[in-house]
Formats: structure tokens, C-alpha cells, sequence
């Protein structure tokens, strides 16, 4: 059955409802840096399952639970030297470090889909600090976007996708980074899980090595892995040098286009645009949506990361 979903302001009256839906088990969707998330209390295993069900995720892949601080983050995993060099140089931000689960954590084990290990995220938004801060516990979110769609930077995203499944949206306005987190392995050698906000390079380069990348074994099939994945209704074709009859173009620098995700060509630009930007060419109803090549650099390994998912066939 719909229920009504609240959109909060983040004032004193908006984070206490917010706090109060959390403790009754309830979801509220909330701005991080990267994109929303579908917040929910991570010891609460009806809140946890109630995560899925609202998003429609098709099987229980594990969450990642966000914290407001170091020493919060220090109650649940066991903490390593890469784990401080990594959260010293880059928390708060877009980056989620994957380490041993401590005993005695109190998680839902949904949450880790009873894997030994912990995706733990400290992020910069205020909004979400306060609300971390205010509730007092480990919250667990995924993008706060129907399983397979395109993840939301806006409220109004939020709400376009899960009104009537959540109980709660505290708007926080655009989100700055645009991107998910830079997920990174930790249990072992340093591994890239998931390209992100935090560009790969500033990571390695802060721990003085490479990362080791990532090779899917099929035993853990998380979303941010699927091939089909933030897919619009729209088709996609890549790499796009020009627009073709019938398609609508998504530019990146100097290129005549419907929208542009950075005129000037700066990838930081076009992260935190790509979301709203492919949420308002599929609205407007588009059959085809092109885009133009976005080099293979710096934050530019993640947008087309998210590009190619969203183009896979479906
Ligand atoms: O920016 C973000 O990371 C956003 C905001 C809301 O924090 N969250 C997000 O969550 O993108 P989600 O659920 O869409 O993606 C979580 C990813 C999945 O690919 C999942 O498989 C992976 O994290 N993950 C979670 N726990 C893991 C673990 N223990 N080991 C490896 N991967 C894990
Ligand atoms: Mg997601």
C-alpha cells in the first residue's frame, strides 16, 4: 500500500522527524556529496529489508553503512594502516573503504549480506552529518533510486522514483560530486571495487602504490557491478561524435548539443551534472540518447563507467 512520503527541510523540525522515522524502522532518502541515499537504521533488520523492497533490488547485495565519524567507523571494522592513511587523506568524502567486520558490530546481517566484511562511508555533506550525528547510530544506504535506474542528485529525483515506497525525504538541494563513492577494498591488497567520486589516482597515490583492480568472480553480484545498470528509458549510443536524426546528444566540451555536461571540458563538472542531466533527456521523452566521448582520466574513468552500464543491453 502507498504511503505518504514527508519531504523534510533540513531545520531543527526536518532532522527530528527524520531521526524519529529512522528509530521506528522507518526509510528516509538523504543528500550525500555523491548522490542521495536511501537511508535506514543498519541494526534494524525490517529497516535494512525495508531498503530493498522500497528500491526493488532483485536480491539482498550488501549496503553500505555510513557514520559520522572515524571513531564510529572504529566500532565496526578492524581498522588498518591503509585504512587510516586513506581516511585521514580523504574523509570526509566520496570514498568507501571495504574492511574486516569487527565482532559484536550489531549490524543487521542483511546489511553484509553476511559477507565477513563492512562497506563503511564517512561522507561530507552537512546534511547528511547532522542527520548521522542526530540519529546516533550506523545508517545504511544505497542510491535512493529504483534498482536500475539512474541515481539521483536531486530531491525531486528522489521523489520522481520512490514517492509512496519511503517515508521520508530530506532535501538537501543538488548534490556536489554527482558520482557514487569510490568504493576500495581493504581486506587484502588494496583493490579498486568501484570507480567513483574519488578519483582512483589520488587514492594510490596517497598509499604510494597502485591499486589492484578489481576482478568480478561472479560470487558477489553488486549493482554498481551489473552490466545493465542507471539505465534510462531511452537508448543509449557512446562515443558520439555527432548527433545523429532522431537521437538527442549529452555533449562533454566544445560540441553543439541538447545538453552539455562541461562546455569547458572539466570532468569534475561533468560528474556532478551526468545524473540530472540524462534524468531530464529521458524525460523529455527522447528515443535515443547520444553522448560525446568522455576521456578515460581522472573522474572520467567513472562517468563512463556509469555511461557504459547505462548503455548495456538490457
Ligand atoms: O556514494 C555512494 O556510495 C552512495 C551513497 C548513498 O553513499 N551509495 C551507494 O550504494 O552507491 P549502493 O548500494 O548503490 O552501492 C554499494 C556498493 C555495491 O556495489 C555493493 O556490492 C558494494 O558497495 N559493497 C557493499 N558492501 C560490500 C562489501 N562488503 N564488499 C564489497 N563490496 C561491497
Ligand atoms: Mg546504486
Amino acid at each position: 500500500m502507498p504511503m505518504t512520503t514527508e519531504m523534510l527541510e533540513p531545520d531543527p523540525q526536518g532532522y527530528a522527524r527524520a531521526v524519529a522515522l529512522l528509530s521506528q524502522g522507518n526509510l528516509v532518502a538523504f543528500p550525500t556529496e555523491t548522490v542521495y541515499g536511501l537511508g535506514g537504521d543498519a541494526c534494524n533488520d525490517v529497516a535494512v529489508a525495508r531498503i530493498f523492497d522500497a528500491k526493488g533490488r532483485p536480491r539482498f547485495n550488501p549496503l553500505i553503512v555510513h557514520v559520522p565519524s572515524i571513531e564510529e567507523a572504529k566500532s565496526l571494522v578492524h581498522w588498518s594502516d591503509a585504512a587510516d592513511i586513506l581516511a585521514s587523506a580523504f574523509w570526509p568524502g566520496p570514498l568507501t573503504l571495504v574492511l574486516p567486520l569487527k565482532e559484536g558490530h550489531g549490524l543487521s546481517p542483511l546489511v553484509t549480506a553476511e559477507l565477513e566484511s563492512l562497506a563503511i562511508r564517512l561522507p561530507a555533506n552537512p546534511v547528511a552529518q547532522t542527520l548521522l550525528r542526530a540519529f546516533g547510530g550506523p545508517v545504511a544506504a544505497p542510491s535512493a533510486n529504483p534498482s536500475g535506474k539512474i541515481s539521483p542528485t536531486t530531491a525531486a529525483h528522489v521523489a520522481q522514483g520512490l514517492d509512496g515506497r519511503i517515508a521520508g525525504i530530506l532535501d538537501g538541494g543538488a548534490c556536489d560530486v554527482g558520482l557514487e563513492s569510490t568504493i576500495i577494498g581493504l581486506t587484502d591488497t588494496p583493490t579498486l571495487l568501484r570507480p567513483g567520486g574519488l578519483p582512483a589516482e589520488a587514492a594510490a597515490h596517497a598509499l604510494g602504490a597502485p591499486l589492484a583492480a578489481h576482478i568480478g568472480d561472479g560470487t558477489l553480484t553488486a549493482p554498481g557491478q551489473m552490466a545493465s545498470h542507471y539505465a534510462p528509458g531511452a537508448a543509449m549510443r557512446l562515443n558520439a561524435e555527432e548527433r545523429r536524426s532522431g537521437e538527442v546528444l549529452l555533449g562533454f566540451g566544445a560540441v553543439e548539443c541538447d545538453l552539455n555536461l562541461s562546455a569547458a571540458g572539466d570532468l569534475v563538472e561533468a560528474a556532478a551534472a551526468l545524473f540530472g542531466h540524462l534524468h531530464k533527456l529521458d524525460n523529455s521523452g527522447a528515443q535515443i540518447i547520444a553522448v560525446s566521448p568522455i576521456p578515460e582520466t581522472g573522474l572520467g574513468l567513472a562517468i563512463n563507467d556509469r555511461l557504459r552500464r547505462a548503455a548495456a543491453p538490457r
